[in-house]
């Protein structure tokens, strides 16, 4: 059986959080195998598209990076890498753009989102943004995208897009696959539990970062908003708080949903609250030990960077020719 490739990004804006984690790069670290080429990549064309501090982003791509490490990533047998650092994410983007009809942007939800959120600043990027994703995705030829739930209609317009210029230019990309975890796709805010956990939330205490202490971690859990019968079930719709508790629980002790539940018979909301910090704790702690560690080997990162890019600049380059000559564009 021929190999398959994994593909998947992070964007390095703000203080990954444990959505993130949970959602993408818990898994990330799990689908490395023999029988996988798996391409790991720190977004940072797309964090353009809202406003940064130059040096912050900067400085937040590279420990972005370092994070991938410390989850597990092992870059002897994963290609991790910049995306600035591999030109033909935007030069496929813009040949992707052309090949993208503006109705199916239009239906982007994210777009809709993001405006809303930087109504000063909704730029063309933002708007764009999916093909960019699409272009991440297929330069590789993905079979498998593992991302949060937030990313399905993204990972959908990429499939449209590869199948549109399959049938239309000639057979020259993989249809990917997203691969979305069956628990914990969409961890929601602490504060607002009908709201995603967001770097970007406003109220700091929705969102446990993966860098925070153990004592902040607990103390935000504590303060988790549930509902007020106290009775410890899982019913998104009714008792979205408590549900958001316990699948945090189930991913991060190996409990599956039913089990975790029969778990905490018996006991209240307090219980539930620590147990849930504690389990977070015990994998998070490491986890940013190893961090703490890597950063202060800048010169390895670095290395790990430096080879990571050149490995996914050859399997970039040779897609970009395939889809170059397809269109009949010129290259000495
Ligand atoms: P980003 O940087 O917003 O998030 C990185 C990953 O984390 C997942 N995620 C969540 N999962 C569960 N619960 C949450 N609350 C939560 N919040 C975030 C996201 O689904 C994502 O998988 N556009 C992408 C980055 C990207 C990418 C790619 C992904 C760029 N190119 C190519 C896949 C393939 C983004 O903004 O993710």
């Amino acid at each position: 059986m021929s190999k398959k490739t994994v593909l998947s990004g992070i964007q390095p804006s703000g203080s990954p959080t444990l959505g993130n984690y949970v959602g993408a790069l818990k898994n990330w670290a799990l689908l490395q195998g023999e029988d996988r080429y798996c391409y790991y990549c720190v977004a940072n064309l797309h964090a353009l598209t809202v406003k940064q501090d130059p040096q912050d982003l900067h400085r937040r791509s590279f420990e972005t990076a370092a994070l991938l490490l410390a989850c597990g990533v092992d870059p002897e047998v994963s290609t991790v890498f910049i995306q600035s650092d591999v030109k033909e994410h935007a030069e496929l983007s813009w040949v992707l753009s052309c090949h993208t009809p503006l109705g199916e942007l239009n239906r982007m939800t994210q777009f809709k989102d993001k405006s809303a959120k930087h109504a000063d600043n909704i730029n063309a990027g933002l708007y764009t943004y999916p093909v960019l994703m699409a272009s991440d995705i297929l330069l590789y030829q993905s079979d498998l995208v593992p991302v949060g739930a937030d990313q399905k209609q993204h990972l959908e317009l990429a499939r449209n897009i590869a199948i549109r210029f399959n049938n239309t230019v000639g057979e020259t990309f993989k249809v990917p696959e997203p691969y979305i975890p069956r628990v914990g796709a969409r961890i929601m805010s602490l504060q607002d539990p009908t709201q995603k956990m967001s770097k970007s939330d406003p109220n700091p205490s929705g969102c446990i970062a993966i860098m925070d202490d153990p004592a902040v971690i607990l103390k935000k859990f504590k303060r988790a908003v549930t509902d007020c019968d106290n009775s410890i079930a899982f019913d998104m719709e009714n008792k979205p708080g408590v549900s958001n508790l316990l699948t945090i629980f189930s991913v991060f002790t190996g409990k599956t949903i039913e089990e975790s539940v029969a778990y905490f018979e018996g006991m209240g909301y307090g219980q539930l609250k620590t147990a849930v910090a504690e389990a977070v704790i015990a994998e998070l702690t490491p986890l940013r030990e190893r961090f703490d560690e890597l950063l202060k080997n800048g010169d390895y990162i670095k290395a790990v960077l430096k080879t990571g890019a050149e490995k996914a600049r050859e399997t970039a380059l040779s897609t970009l020719k395939d889809v170059y000559a397809h269109v009949g564009l010129y290259l000495s």
